[in-house]
């Protein structure tokens, strides 16, 4: 059984490379960001996993607000996290 392709996309310019049905936050996860930052640029990450707590909010193709948790990576994807940002 031949193994399945895998999907390239970049989280903060950082090349990944992950399964097909991987969600776009453990592909966050895996490049070592976090997803959004709180107001005072604190790092936030998923919490519920399943679309009702928003922490895991990215820009996708330059669009804000996506929740990663609900969306699947797909090839040549750019998510922002904002991670340059961070209050460490
Ligand atoms: S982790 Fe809660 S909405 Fe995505």
């Amino acid at each position: 059984m031949a193994e399945p392709e895998s999907i390239a996309l970049t989280v903060d310019e950082i090349v990944v490379r992950v399964s097909p049905g991987t969600t776009v936050a453990a592909a966050a996860l895996i490049a070592g960001s976090h997803t959004r930052l709180s107001i005072a640029g604190e790092p936030r990450a998923p919490l519920c996993g399943m679309g009702i707590c928003f922490e895991c909010r990215v820009a996708i193709n330059g669009v804000p607000h996506q929740r990663s948790c609900q969306i699947l990576c797909a090839p040549g994807m750019r998510v922002t996290t904002g991670r340059e940002l961070a209050i460490r």
